[in-house]
């Protein structure tokens, strides 16, 4: 991407647009040419699909057809990933007697560290209720692992903790590309942070690979009407701060 000058902005039907200065790397042609054999979406698909992406946590019943998630997942590991590694790992869960044992025994211990904090009995058993409502009502979980078999390994803990991190980071990418193509081919989703706190009972359920160590899951499904977020202007959770709050210029 060429560099940019700083310019004067506009806020545009998308947020800021840059004002007379060159925003894209290629040559803007009406069919989306970017360069040779390159063909580019249009800018309006574009923010359509980035904008459109929202979490949504409440599914219809109907089942997702395999080749549909084949084709989320196809997408999930076209992501960039630190030396290529692909550190990425999914187990797709479909069944209901394992989204169950899934959700039931993240829901036991769930109930012990909400109590071990003081958490109020009937706040717990509501939390604890939403959660196994929204695992065990998804049409398909991701179960989304990291993997460090093909990373780089040192003997210090300094470099060993980065390539951990970019371990993750690149399966964060993955994750997004996922969410991204649901969102693309019909389907409604949600990350769940819930694995990252109890890594083995999550691999213990699913009968992972001791080499799999879990972050999160996806929540996937055909949406459940009214289930999608706020419109804005009322309280809408997932709007986002202005630029000017989250970034630097120098
Ligand atoms: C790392 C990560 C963890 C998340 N964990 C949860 C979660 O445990 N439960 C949940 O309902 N949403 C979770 N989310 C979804 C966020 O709440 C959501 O992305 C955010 O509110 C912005 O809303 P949007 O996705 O609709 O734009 C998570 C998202 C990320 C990236």
């Amino acid at each position: 991407m060429q560099k940019q000058q700083r310019s004067t902005r506009t806020s545009g039907p998308f947020g800021d647009e840059i004002n007379g200065w060159r925003h894209s790397a290629g040559t803007e042609q009406p069919g989306g040419a970017i360069g040779p054999g390159q063909e580019r979406v249009t800018d309006e698909w574009f923010w359509r699909l980035i904008r459109g992406r929202r979490s949504v946590r409440r599914y219809l019943p109907d089942p997702i057809a395999p080749p549909l998630l084949e084709k989320l997942l196809t997408a999930a590991v076209w992501a960039p990933s630190a030396h290529n590694r692909q550190p990425w790992r999914f187990c797709v869960v479909t069944t209901q007697a394992a989204k169950n044992d899934l959700s039931d025994r993240m829901g036991r211990r769930w109930r012990v560290d909400l109590g071990a904090d003081g958490v109020d009995a009937a706040v717990i058993e509501r939390r604890v209720r939403i959660s196994h409502a929204r695992i065990t009502g998804a049409a398909a979980l991701v179960a989304v692992s990291v993997s460090l078999e093909e990373m780089d390994d040192y003997p210090d803990r300094r470099r060993q903790e980065a390539e951990w991190m970019m371990a993750v980071q690149s399966t964060a990418l993955a994750c997004q590309n996922l969410l991204l193509a649901a969102q693309q081919f019909g389907l409604a989703a949600c990350w769940m942070c819930a694995p990252l706190f109890v890594p083995e009972l999550v691999r213990h359920s699913l009968d992972l690979p001791e080499s799999w160590h879990p972050q999160a899951l996806i929540t996937l499904g055909y949406a459940a009407e009214g289930s999608g977020n706020k419109p804005a202007g009322r309280r809408d959770r997932a709007q986002r701060l202005p630029l000017a709050d989250r970034v630097l210029w120098r």
